[in-house]
């Protein structure tokens, strides 16, 4: 009995044969012969069905096979340069097939161009073609080890909750809900708050999971429900804070590089621009970055940019700046001490310098910008107080908050981690809305 394999592995199998179980994603025709695509879930493979080797009737219900049908396959694997697939290079000999489900009428994405309206609407069957099921084997490749590395350095996973009281990153992006007689409820912004409960009972910690911003933004970057990680740690400064960083991010993205090869080349990503991402970082500070944007500003003969890059100095960086920055380094770069009007009401100021906070955001190379925020967080309870008040936040929600600076406060820091923007910086990919299965967007909530 010939042994069932995965795409992935048909490599370590030549000359065998062996069982394979998949869909047909495409089929050709070369006189005699005729080729499947078929995908398994762990690759594409070439199936090669040859006239003169096969029962005419097979051959014919080969020949004829309707896209997406279902199949198991028995065949003989031979190494091949030509055969297209992912990993590609090998190709099954078919000896039989039998058909689970053949599929009546047309499959809605036949294999020609469509328009990303049209595919996101099928998003439930554009997630089998290969650049699509290449970029999710990379999310779950990066969340994968991005538990591992947490898991491995000491920080313990602390769930936080996704029904909250009030709002941790402004007031202006919260999804609200009814909830029963206790009034208003939101969903998380950011786990960070209770992170910073969790650091005094845990020394290190991370929380992962869906976040959600009622952002009014249509850009590339921005979902309303995306996946952030979380970790907190008590006895941190904003310097640590970025050590532990550029660590993490290098871990992650060297993992994706060792394991998920067939389907960055699938991709065909750029794997030097990903090979250069380990530590140390550059780091920027705001004012710095300011003084860069103004000799962009200075040297550029666009008109546009010129206007684009327009800033002043108090303000956040749009995507336009952080994408010029980053281009003007090939490894991530941290720009920390922004402005603490433009950053969260927790950030530490800066000593001597109240306008600044020890914050630090992490733009990632080739213009994806940020990809992290993070920062020191105010340990004293009256500043921490006096900020709620400046920021209208409503104090009762913030009490327990406030208890933490009082009984054992130290200096702590943290950050998140956007999986959706790191995913697609990693797979070299324009838009968010590809990096997560089923992207919820401000116009789209289906499927
Ligand atoms: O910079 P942000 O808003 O930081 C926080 O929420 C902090 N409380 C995190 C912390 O210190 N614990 O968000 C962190 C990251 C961003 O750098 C970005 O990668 C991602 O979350 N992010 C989004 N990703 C997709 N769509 C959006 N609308 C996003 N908003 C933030
Ligand atoms: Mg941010």
């Amino acid at each position: 009995m010939p042994s069932m394999v995965r795409a992935a592995e048909i490599a370590e199998h030549v000359g065998e044969e062996v069982i394979l179980k998949g869909w047909v994603y495409n089929r050709t025709h070369k006189g005699k012969l005729v080729f499947l695509l078929i995908r398994d879930g762990y690759g594409f493979v070439q199936c090669v069905a040859f006239e003169r080797d096969l029962d005419p009737e097979l051959f014919d219900t080969i020949a004829h096979i309707p896209q997406e049908s279902s199949v198991v396959i028995t065949g003989q694997v031979r190494a091949d340069g030509r055969a297209p697939g992912i990993p590609g290079g090998y190709e099954l000999g078919i000896i039989s097939l039998e058909i689970i489900q053949s599929v009546a009428g047309d499959y809605p994405i036949a294999l020609k161009e469509h328009g990303v309206d049209f595919l996101s609407d099928h998003r439930h069957l554009w997630i089998r073609m290969p650049s699509q099921w290449a970029i999710l084997r990379i999310r779950a490749t990066v969340i994968s080890s991005i538990r591992e590395w947490l898991d491995s350095n000491g920080f313990t996973l602390v769930d936080t909750p996704i029904l909250t009281p009030a709002a941790c990153e402004g007031t202006t992006t919260l999804f609200a809900t009814e909830y029963f007689d206790e009034g208003t409820a939101y969903l998380a912004q950011s786990g960070q708050l209770y992170n910073e409960a969790n650091i005094f009972a845990f020394g290190k910690v991370y929380c992962f999971g869906p976040t959600f911003r009622a952002e009014k933004s249509k850009t590339r970057r921005h979902l309303t429900e995306f996946w952030m990680v979380e970790p907190e740690m008590a006895f941190c400064d904003l310097e640590q804070l970025m050590e532990i960083e550029e660590q993490f991010i290098s871990h992650v993205v060297q993992r994706a590089l060792r394991e998920c090869r067939a389907e960055l080349s699938a991709l065909e990503r750029d794997i030097s621009a990903l090979e250069r991402i380990e530590p140390p970082f550059p780091r920027v500070s705001y004012d710095e970055a300011l003084e860069k944007l103004a000799e962009i500003r200075a040297q550029t003969e666009d008109p546009e940019l010129k206007e684009l890059l327009e800033i002043a100095w108090g303000d956040d960086f749009g995507s336009p700046h952080e994408t010029e920055l980053t281009k003007l380094f090939q490894k991530p770069v941290f720009v920390y001490g922004y402005p603490a009007a433009a950053k969260a009401f927790y950030m530490e100021p800066w000593p001597d310098r109240p306008d600044v906070s020890k914050s630090v955001d992490l733009l990632a190379p080739e213009g994806y910008g940020e990809i992290t925020g993070g920062s020191e967080r105010i340990s004293d309870p009256e500043l921490l107080l006096q900020r709620i008040r400046e920021h209208q936040l409503p104090e009762d929600s913030f009490r327990w908050y406030i208890d933490l600076r009082r009984y054992g406060s130290v200096p702590h820091s943290g950050f998140g981690l956007g999986v959706e923007r790191t995913v697609a910086w990693i797979c070299g990919i324009d838009h968010i809305r590809e990096t997560i299965p089923y992207p919820r967007m401000i116009n789209r909530v289906y499927p």
